[in-house]
């Protein structure tokens, strides 16, 4: 993403009239349920949410009504304005329907990642300070586990198939209830929407608040910018705990009307058949996606589709051609658009390799800038004043949005900088992924650094519990001992280094392992398999 071109006058009108109609909802005061209250009336009978896996279809006004029993069964409940509910779900429908009952009522969702497990898990549901947690049953295990370390207070209930004897003591059984409360429309406080976990790749997850109106800034922004229509079939195979799947995705549903295919998990194979199984016009990506479908065998379907845009991030420009041509797609939106960040950015102009516009042009409509970073440390750079300095056309750099705390408007809005997010975005906008892509294994690879000066670490038992707390894409590629970890003068670990040796066994001292996933261990690392690595002849 190092190209970067300039806003062009439509990229500076769809801004506009998106930051107007923010404006308008913020006067009117419309939450995403009263935005969503409008679409029905519109679309009542279409369709709004289509779950690939069982095929169930909900038109907007069953979307509608099962939402108001959600939220109608909270009120009954005692929960209100202002409390929080953590929702650990993987798929389905009602996982729409369950958030948007609950922000019906002013009940905030916390979306954890149902990935997590063990501490991880309790952290997210505790710092949310959840009242309850509703969970799919196909996590009931998960839930298990943590259920003592959550506080008895903490209600439980399980969506999906029911087995008195699998979940936690006390547990409810959630969709008896949620069809037999009312269906009305429920009183409707203006409140923030949900939380959204930070992907927490330096430490612990953390929260990020959503607002009414950066959920519709977001879907707003994609919808108006990309020119997409209510007759869009929107194909969303993202996780609906993040911001990409549910807002940018879910959104066009929620607020334009549009049909949303959601599956469930994503799958290379099944990709186009979905497609042209539900008439979809439009898929949503991350940069690994792409890659997936790229190396799948050639199949009818994937030029039998109807798609004729791609919307997402992280495509790399030198496949990106290759995937326009290979797929019929005539058209690729890149945008970025962090969730605690108010600030996005779009090729609205379906420039190839464009990352978006830098706003230098026009700061007071869109006050956002691509800066200077050090690609080593990957901390910005300031000029003399103290001051960041812009990229120019064409320079790597960090995306960053102006925010502006004491604005009454932005009083919910999540932290700023500094985060795990930041990072990850700065990953995607350095050039640091091509050196993994030069491997043969574009993407990341995790490498974890323990200080084990007695040598005392048992690798059998190091795999298991690693098994249990992480998910597979957490889970360390390399793993490197050290006498003691290096400390900078603020007591911060010390990485750069580190990250120079990377996992070249000339380069580092001290024992070096690599997990090889078809044996389901860590392997010591040595001249060999490292060149073999390199070449791609052992994948990751
Ligand atoms: C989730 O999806 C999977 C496969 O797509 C399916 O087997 C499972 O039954 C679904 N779970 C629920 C609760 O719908
Ligand atoms: C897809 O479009 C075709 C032709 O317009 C139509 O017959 C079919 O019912 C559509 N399929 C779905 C799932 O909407
Ligand atoms: C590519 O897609 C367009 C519609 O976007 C269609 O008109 C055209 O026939 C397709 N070309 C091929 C070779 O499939
Ligand atoms: C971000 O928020 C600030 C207020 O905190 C606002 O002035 C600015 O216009 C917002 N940026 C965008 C891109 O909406
Ligand atoms: C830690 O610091 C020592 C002393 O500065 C240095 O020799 C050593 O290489 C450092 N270790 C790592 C892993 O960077």
């Amino acid at each position: 993403y190092s190209n970067v071109f300039f806003c062009s006058f439509s990229a500076a009108s769809v801004l506009l009239r998106v930051k107007l109609n923010v404006r308008r909802h913020l006067r009117e005061k419309n939450t995403i349920p009263k935005i969503f209250a409008e679409t029905v009336h519109r679309h009542g009978d279409k369709t709004a949410l289509i779950f690939e896996g069982t095929g169930e279809r909900w038109t907007f006004r069953q979307l509608d009504e099962y939402s108001n029993r959600v939220a109608n069964l909270l009120l009954e409940r005692g929960f209100k304005e202002g409390d929080v509910v953590a929702l650990f779900m993987e798929n389905r429908s009602q996982y729409v329907g369950i958030w948007l009952g609950m922000a019906k009522i002013g009940v905030e969702a916390a979306l954890i990642n149902f990935n997590l497990r063990l501490d991880a898990l309790v952290h997210c549901v505790t710092i949310s300070n959840a009242k309850a947690v509703i969970f799919g049953s196909e996590l009931t295990d998960a839930v298990s586990e943590v259920h003592s370390s959550m506080g008895k207070a903490v209600q439980m209930f399980c969506s999906g198939d029911w087995d008195p004897k699998r979940v936690p003591q006390g547990t409810e059984c959630l969709e008896p209830l949620v069809a037999g409360a009312p269906s009305h429309l429920p009183p409707r406080p203006d409140h923030r929407l949900f939380y959204i976990y930070t992907s927490g790749t330096t430490g612990m997850p953390k929260a990020a608040i959503v607002v009414h109106s950066r959920y519709y800034r977001m879907a707003a922004l994609v919808y108006y910018g990309f020119r997409m229509t209510s007759d869009d079939v929107l194909y969303d195979c993202l996780p609906l705990y993040h911001s990409a799947g549910n807002i940018v995705g879910v959104g066009q549903c929620l607020i334009h009307g549009m049909t949303v295919v959601i599956r469930k998990k994503f799958s290379a194979s099944r990709f186009w058949d979905d497609c042209v199984k539900y008439n979809c016009t439009i898929v949503q990506y991350i940069g690994e996606i792409c890659r997936y479908l790229l190396n799948q065998p050639v199949r009818d379907t994937e030029r039998q589709h109807r798609v004729r845009m791609a919307l997402g991030n992280g495509l790399r420009q030198s496949i990106w051609e290759e995937f326009m041509n290979r797929f019929n797609i005539s058209q690729i939106a890149e945008f970025y658009g962090a969730t605690e960040c108010n600030c996005s950015l779009g090729n609205f102009d379906n420039k190839m390799g464009a990352c978006g516009f830098n706003s230098q042009i026009l700061p007071f409509i869109y006050p956002i800038r691509l800066v200077r970073v050090d690609e080593e440390t990957m901390e910005l750079i300031r000029g003399p004043d103290g001051v960041c300095i812009p990229c120019k056309p064409g320079e790597p750099g960090q995306l960053v949005g102006r925010i502006i705390q004491n604005d009454p408007l932005r009083r919910f809005d999540g932290y700023v900088s500094q985060t795990a997010t930041d990072k990850k975005i700065a990953h995607s906008v350095f050039k640091k992924g091509d050196s993994a892509y030069l491997s043969g294994a574009e993407g990341k690879a995790g490498m974890a650094a323990i200080a084990d000066p007695s040598h005392s670490t048992n690798l059998e038992k190091f795999v298991k519990d690693m098994e249990k707390a992480l998910p597979p894409y957490a889970r360390p590629v390399f793993l490197r001992f050290l006498p003691e970890v290096n400390k900078t003068g603020t007591f911060k670990f010390q990485k750069t280094e580190l990250r120079r040796d990377s996992f070249d066994p000339s380069a580092v001292s001290g024992r070096l392992y690599f997990l090889d996933s078809s044996k389901g261990r860590y392997v010591q690392l040595d001249e060999e398999l490292y060149r073999s690595i390199l070449s791609g002849k052992c994948k990751l």
